[in-house]
């Protein structure tokens, strides 16, 4: 798997050993406590069963030395993965969990099937624009007052196995009124 677009460190941090597997019922406190550590506006437990009961969504949790260091939430849409929730336990953090766990995404890409990884991250969470945008992600566009919590926006990141040239521009408004006005030839025209 390529990682053509990933912004590496040179001197990474040794990879510390996870395993990577299916969410299972078990998992459930470890992992609660890991998302109230984690958010504000944390999920419920019925927010994560009620997600994991449609078919198209899959939970995976990091284990290390038993213990639940990660999880992510994803859902297979027809042309991307969309990451719904994502999350490392503050003692596992800047240990290359979240790292990985984004590995196991990205491997999950094909030519045939799905290309790109979407998420979209509060505009305050800067932390974890930063870890994203090392993975080779790549904030794209803004919803405007996303959160029914908050007045934020969010950043749409996303990372593509074949990355084209397009550039996504921001809309800025124009006033087309001024703009024929300032052209000299908008009255012989
Ligand atoms: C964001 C998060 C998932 C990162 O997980 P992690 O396992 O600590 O990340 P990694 O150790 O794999 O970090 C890889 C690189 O990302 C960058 N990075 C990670 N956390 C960072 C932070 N807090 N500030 C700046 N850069 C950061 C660093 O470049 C890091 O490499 P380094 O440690 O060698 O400097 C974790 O901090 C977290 O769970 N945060 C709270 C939940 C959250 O915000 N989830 C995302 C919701 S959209």
């Amino acid at each position: 798997m390529s990682f053509g677009n990933l912004q590496r460190d040179p001197f990474p941090q040794p990879r510390c050993d996870v395993q990577i597997r299916w969410m299972i019922r078990r998992d459930m406190p470890e992992v609660l406590e890991i998302e109230q550590q984690s958010f504000e506006f944390a999920w419920t437990e019925e927010d994560f069963l009620c997600c994991l009961r449609q078919r198209n969504c899959i939970g995976m949790v990091a284990e290390r030395q038993e213990r639940i260091a990660g999880f992510m939430i994803y859902e297979l849409l027809k042309s991307q993965l969309h990451v719904l929730n994502f999350a490392v336990a503050p003692w596992a953090r800047r240990q290359s969990v979240g790292t990985q766990m984004i590995e196991k995404l990205v491997n999950k890409l094909s030519q045939q099937r799905r290309q790109e990884i979407c998420l979209e991250v509060r505009e305050t969470n800067l932390a974890a624009q930063l870890f994203f945008r090392t993975q080779g992600l790549q904030a794209q566009s803004v919803l405007r007052n996303h959160y029914e919590d908050t007045e934020e926006d969010a950043y749409v990141m996303r990372y593509q196995l074949y990355p084209s040239d397009e550039v996504i521009l921001p809309f800025v408004p124009r006033n087309r009124i001024a703009d024929i006005d300032s052209e000299p030839d908008a009255e012989a025209a």
